[in-house]
């Protein structure tokens, strides 16, 4: 068991009732208190429109404890975990309520010594989170003083657009300062995300090879085969571009790109991160056409089940013209990085649940004959493939180097092999298993450590970027065409590729 100290303060969930408490934030919650993590001045306060006692919000909230977390309940750890977490009614939109709810913290306060620091944690629906920053702060329940502190969490999407995320952000900052914001991406608290930076940065290894110089290509690829899942009108707005690319795709590719910082700060981490999103080469109405591919699945099979396609799911438009599948050659155009392409990819109801990053080496030297480049080399008689850095974010959390070698036998063969590291298998066993991501980032917001969120530079240049996208598809300049469900998107998506001489790696 960990012993650690963390800030006492008390963490208030708005949406207390919804969809991502119930699955991420409870269950993430009660794993930190089944290692330990949660101190006894913590507390947790639920905010929900509906009536209900702690007692039946205690009630519910174990049954989605068994469902999502990764811990079975233990039932001397889920009573103590119930002693910290309470419910309270509040129509968050509404300022009348707030006095009271201040006074219900300051009663937790008292009880639990959380000393007056507070996390508010937006996990409401995002057309909410302007009026709530706006009653905590009319009802001073915002003050930026180091003592106590007060921090707000924003969930995704940060704004549907670059002028709403522009909004949201003069509201929000109108009311926190910015070391006291913390804009969610959760896929920076998992566990491989997490770990681009050590294996870049830390290993003689890699960290020579690491640009165009030893580099062929890049391919991120996040693909899940579930549909939009009854947020039709969400997914209406944002597509797979604000849904996935602004936020998730750009943020690892920024990891993968960025040049070594000066510390290992929150600043100098995002300060690189910027210049990455910075040096991303806009689309013009030319390279849309051909680097540039959206989709939308149509009804099929994925899994052995029949689906309906994205045009007949609930709240969506009969001729929705939504991607519901992104590929994007992306440049980035510095001298680290010039020629080699970033190719990601994203998309629903695809033929596997992924999520990976690919690094391609250029081939080797030897390859050819040294002596005619057109004969094969004659010490070994087949064609080496390129060697390959895989990070595999999920489902497995591993990390493989794909090389060369002879392969065994009295005729001189080359055949590739795989070296894997499987974090579950070596470090994380005796754990159970690793961290999910919102564990990771609720200590983080608790610990006032920002280096995993997103800072406000970031996300106005992501959204700038895609917006870009987004026009030149509405004046009818992407490639955008249907795929089956339960297969790896458009075909546009391989021709991509195959016009450059290269293929997605699906390993
Ligand atoms: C969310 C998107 O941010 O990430 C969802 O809104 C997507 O559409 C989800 O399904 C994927 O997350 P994960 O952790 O399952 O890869």
């Amino acid at each position: 068991m960990t012993n650690v100290s963390i800030a006492p303060c008390i963490l208030v969930i708005f949406g207390g009732t919804g969809d991502l408490t119930h699955r991420k934030l409870i269950p993430a919650l009660y794993n930190l208190k089944h290692q330990n993590w949660l101190p006894s001045r913590f507390a947790i306060v639920a905010v929900g429109r509906r009536d209900k006692t702690d007692e039946e919000y205690r009630n519910e909230t174990r049954n989605s404890v068994k469902k999502h977390s990764r811990f079975e309940i233990d039932d001397n750890i889920w009573n103590n975990f119930c002693r910290q977490l309470f419910y309270k009614k509040l129509d968050f939109l509404n300022i009348d309520g707030y006095d009271e709810l201040n006074a219900f913290l300051s009663g937790i306060d008292n009880e639990f010594g959380t000393e007056g620091n507070r996390a508010y944690y937006l996990a409401t629906a995002p057309e909410n989170f302007e009026t709530i920053i706006k009653n905590l702060h009319i009802s001073k329940m915002a003050v930026n003083t180091e003592k106590p502190w007060q921090r707000i969490v924003i969930e995704k999407p940060f704004g549907s657009s670059l002028s709403s995320a522009r909004r949201l952000n003069k509201i929000i900052s109108g009311v926190f300062s910015e070391r006291n914001i913390y804009r969610i991406d959760h896929y920076l608290g998992k566990e491989m995300v997490q770990s681009i930076m050590g294996v870049r940065f830390f290993n003689t290894l890699f960290e020579p090879l690491w640009s165009n110089k030893y580099i062929d290509n890049i391919q991120i690829s996040s693909c899940e085969t579930i549909g939009i899942e009854n947020r039709g009108e969400y997914y209406e707005k944002t597509g797979a571009l604000g849904d996935m690319v602004q936020n998730h795709m750009l943020q690892i590719l920024a990891l993968l790109a960025m040049e070594p910082p000066n510390a290992f700060n929150a600043e100098a981490i995002r300060d690189e991160k910027v210049k990455v999103l910075s040096s991303i080469k806009e689309f013009t109405s030319y390279t849309t056409a051909c680097d540039v591919v959206l989709g939308q699945y149509s009804e099929g099979e994925v899994e052995g089940r029949k689906v309906p396609g994205y045009r007949q799911e609930n709240k969506v438009s009969p001729d929705s013209e939504t991607e519901t599948f992104t590929a994007l050659k992306i440049e980035v155009d510095n001298p680290r990085w010039k020629g080699v392409p970033f190719y990601i990819r994203t998309g629903k109801r695809l033929a596997a649940k992924r999520t990976d990053i690919v690094i391609e080496l250029k081939p080797s030297l030897y390859i050819s004959n040294p002596v005619d480049s057109n004969i094969p080399n004659p010490v070994f008689s087949s064609a080496p493939g390129p060697n390959l850095l895989v990070i595999r974010i999920q489902p497995r959390e591993e990390l493989f180097i794909q090389f060369n070698t002879k392969r065994p036998g009295i005729l001189e063969k080359i055949c590739p092999v795989r070296m894997t590291y499987c974090q579950k298998c070596e470090i994380c066993q005796a754990e159970n298993n690793s961290p999910d991501a919102y564990e990771k980032l609720i200590i983080d917001v608790i610990n006032g450590d920002s280096t995993l969120f997103t800072r406000w530079d970031e996300v106005e240049k992501s959204w700038a970027f895609i917006e870009k996208i987004k026009a030149l598809k509405e004046a009818g300049k992407c490639c955008f065409s249907f795929y089956k469900p339960g297969t790896w998107g458009p075909e546009e998506s391989e021709h991509l590729l195959e016009r450059d001489g290269r293929h997605w790696w699906n390993l």
